[in-house]
């Protein structure tokens, strides 16, 4: 199948024409996608149609896919498959999550600048993030392209963050939102050693691998550590660097999550917001792979 790729950008964030991942991708179309993933780091592929099994399907064409931490959830809707993250405010019987709910409360996190499973020893290599209901008004995805923000750094920046390590937590993104886990919840949260500066194989780029769980850097007091993390955090999520996308129902966005940040922005909360994430794994942390 031809793939067609159009990037309104400059190298960052472009949309895919067709390929209807529901029919299943062939390995030339999958090379194409995998290659345009590299240089734009955000795709676009609009107008699907997936049921869970395709979603997954197409995952696993990307790599091995995680379970979702939902999946572990008291109450889940049964019906979602393990391998899906149900990022939506709809409760099993179809009914708006409640304002105050945990669920609704956690899930409020993620309108903090971040990247996936960044707080797992292994995190996010690719999200797939399928709209199935999406709002009027609101609730959009935005992506900040953290190869572009490395770049602009200066010199001497570049040479200072080289080789810091970086704890990333859930705990902490969700305590800066005053949201705290229980001990259960807390014990199957242990906190993630992350290099603060990436390599990416496949573009060649360097990156800043950044998050909202990001905590403290290793060897500084925790304050300047974290002052620092605030500092670069601001810098990257400068418009220049960002892409907001307004959701159509049967949008999917795939991204690099080496090589972004992204949150989602407010809504109506008494409005449905469905999304699916099916999320590929690295195959190792980012302390074990090569800095060039
Ligand atoms: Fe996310």
């Amino acid at each position: 199948m031809p793939v067609h790729i159009t990037s309104r950008r400059n190298g960052f964030f472009a949309e895919i024409e067709g390929v209807d991942i529901a029919r299943g991708v062939d390995t030339s179309a999958l090379r194409e996608i995998e290659k345009a993933l590299d240089c734009y780091a955000v795709l676009l592929f609009r107008g699907q149609s997936l049921d869970q099994a395709q979603h997954i399907a197409f995952g696993r064409q990307l790599g091995p896919l995680e379970v979702s931490l939902l999946a572990a959830r008291d109450g889940r809707d049964l019906s979602i498959a393990k391998e899906i993250s149900d990022i939506s405010n709809v409760e099993p019987d179809g009914t708006v999550t409640a304002v105050g709910d945990r669920r609704r409360m956690t899930a409020l996190g993620n309108r903090l600048w971040h990247t996936d499973s960044s707080f797992m020893k292994v995190p996010a290599k690719y999200s797939l993030l399928y709209g199935r209901n999406v709002p009027k008004r609101g609730g959009n995805t935005e992506f900040a392209d953290m190869r572009a923000a490395y770049d602009a750094l200066s010199k001497t920046m570049k040479g200072r963050l080289t080789n810091l390590v970086v704890d990333h937590s859930i705990v902490h993104s969700r305590a800066v939102i005053g949201f705290a886990y229980n001990e259960k919840e807390l014990a199957a949260r242990p906190p993630a050693e992350q290099r603060l500066v990436r390599f990416l194989p496949g573009s060649g780029r360097m990156t800043l691998y950044l998050a909202s769980h990001a905590s403290s850097i290793r060897g500084m007091p925790v304050p300047e550590g974290r002052m620092l993390l605030m500092e670069l955090t601001e810098h990257a999520v400068q418009r220049r660097f960002v892409h907001s996308h307004r959701w159509q129902p049967g949008d999917l966005v795939v991204w690099d999550n080496r090589a972004t940040m992204h949150r989602s922005t407010a809504s109506d909360p008494n409005e449905i917001r469905d999304l699916h994430r099916v999320t590929v794994t690295d195959y190792a942390s980012s302390l074990d792979q090569p800095l060039e």
